[in-house]
């Protein structure tokens, strides 16, 4: 288990305040000017050697992709930083807990950040619903300003750095990095084709980088702790710590720093007291948010919790979302109210995405009571897999597997629906919307 030692947000329940000066006794803006003064080029090798990688669900080695910005940036075309505070993915909660009670984390990441990638600024996207969370953001922004930590002469080392807050309307496509990029030049947020990609054309065509909450606010202290120090949780290729959100049956649901790749049973046993009703009654895990394939208890109870661990599992960690099911589950509702949601999100620019949600909800609806034949469940199949890698944008493989993880380990049950309501025996459940 992860020490108190170890962990980056010491700050992460609010037990103090989020303040300046108690960031300060936290080891927040500990001597940042020094932190800098190592060179743009050492911080980005710094934070390859640690083994980071993207907290935002795609899991890409954030040392790398700061290495793709201009290192001459034209003063024309300046570099920027888009800080992603969508978080809108159903189970994710880990975002919002870092801004309301450790911004100065965040807003300490985007300096060292956006300063190691040569931004002449960062914008950080805050998902519309987080009313309380955006205030104090833009408290803590300002508190950065007016003590010189941000704005002209950075913490006084002669780089010039501002940082601006910027609310969203409430969807969830525009978490996605280009939706997000349209929306904040004042577009309809939907994505773009890439390439270009935002290193080479992103904000008003500038080059930029896209990074999560999480994976900017561990920078400072992977910077003053070391790259080896992050490097030694987790196994190989699955490095450092992680804010892992347990909701569902479990005794306690709770946000929990841990190390990476802790297998799941002692994750649950120790942070979340135990699956409700004990651990034969676990069902199955979505893992990693709404948008992975669940994985059924058997399966997950040994593994390690981390990008590989759960990719053999034909699932993922995405978000480190862990959603748990016990046997009190209507695990095909649960999917069905799963499309349901992609369905309603699709920002509706490409066809396989548009038509597809709507019609694989559709036919998940039938499943939950039973009114499809067999054959549908085939043509489900088919239907994700033209969806799936056909799309602009990841929200049609989001919408894509969960149901194919449903098809994957409960088909049976699908089956026995549709046989029972066949012969008349199957209980009218309510559809799912
Ligand atoms: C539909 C959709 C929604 C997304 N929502 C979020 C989100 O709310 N927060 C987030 O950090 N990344 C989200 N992403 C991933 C981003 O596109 C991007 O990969 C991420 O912000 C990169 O940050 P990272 O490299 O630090 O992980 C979403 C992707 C898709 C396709
Ligand atoms: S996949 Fe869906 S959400 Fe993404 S761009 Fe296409 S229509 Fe929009």
């Amino acid at each position: 288990m992860l020490e108190d030692k170890d962990r980056i947000f010491t700050n992460v329940y609010g037990f103090q305040p989020w303040n300046l000066d108690a960031a300060r006794k936290r080891g927040d803006w500990d001597d940042t000017k020094a932190l800098m003064a190592r060179g743009q080029d050492a911080i980005i090798e710094e934070i390859k050697a640690s083994g980071l990688r993207g907290r935002g669900g795609a899991g890409f080695p954030t040392g790398m992709k700061w290495s793709f910005m201009p290192k001459n940036p034209d003063p024309k075309r300046p570099n920027f930083l888009v800080v992603n505070a969508d978080e809108s993915e159903p189970g994710s909660c880990k975002d919002r807990e870092i801004i309301r009670h450790d911004p100065h984390k965040l807003v300490e990441g985007a300096l060292i950040a956006g300063f190691a990638m040569r931004c002449r600024a960062a914008y950080i996207y805050i998902r519309g619903e987080f009313i309380f969370e955006a205030k104090v953001l833009e408290a803590a922004v300002q508190e950065a300003y007016d003590a010189g930590l941000i704005g002209k002469n950075a913490c006084g080392s002669g780089f010039d750095f501002d940082i601006f807050v910027h609310r969203g309307a409430g969807a969830y496509i525009c978490g996605e990095e280009t939706a997000m990029l349209e929306s904040l030049e004042g577009k309809k947020g939907q994505p773009r084709l890439k390439p270009p990609f935002p290193a080479g054309a992103g904000l008003y065509g500038c080059p930029t980088t896209v990074n999560n909450v999480e994976s900017i606010a561990v920078a400072p202290t992977i910077l003053r702790r070391g790259a080896a120090w992050f490097k030694s949780f987790g196994r190989e290729n699955n490095a450092g710590t992680k804010l892992f959100q347990i909701s569902g049956h479990v005794n306690c649901p709770c946000v929990v720093e841990e190390a990476m790749s802790i297998p799941f049973r002692e994750l649950i046993d120790k942070h979340a007291g135990g699956i409700r009703g004990g651990w034969d009654n676990l069902l199955a895990v979505i893992p990693g948010g709404s948008s992975v394939p669940l994985v059924p208890a058997a399966q997950i109870m040994d593994a390690p919790m981390d990008f590989d661990g759960l990719k053999d599992l034909q699932s993922g960690l995405g978000t480190a979302a862990v959603i748990v099911m016990d046997k009190s589950t209507d695990v095909v509702k649960a999917i069905a109210r799963i499309s349901y949601f992609y369905k309603h999100e699709s920002c509706g620019q490409c066809t396989p995405c548009r038509e597809g949600t709507g019609w694989m909800w559709r036919v998940m609806e039938r499943l939950v009571t039973g009114e499809a034949s067999v054959e549908e469940i085939d043509q489900l199949w088919d239907v994700t897999k033209q969806v799936e890698g056909h799309t602009i944008c990841a929200l049609g493989d989001a919408a894509a597997w969960p149901i194919q993880g449903l098809i994957r380990h409960y088909r049976p049950e699908l089956e026995r629906r549709i046989a029972e309501r066949a012969a008349g025996s199957a209980p009218i459940l309510e559809a799912a919307e």
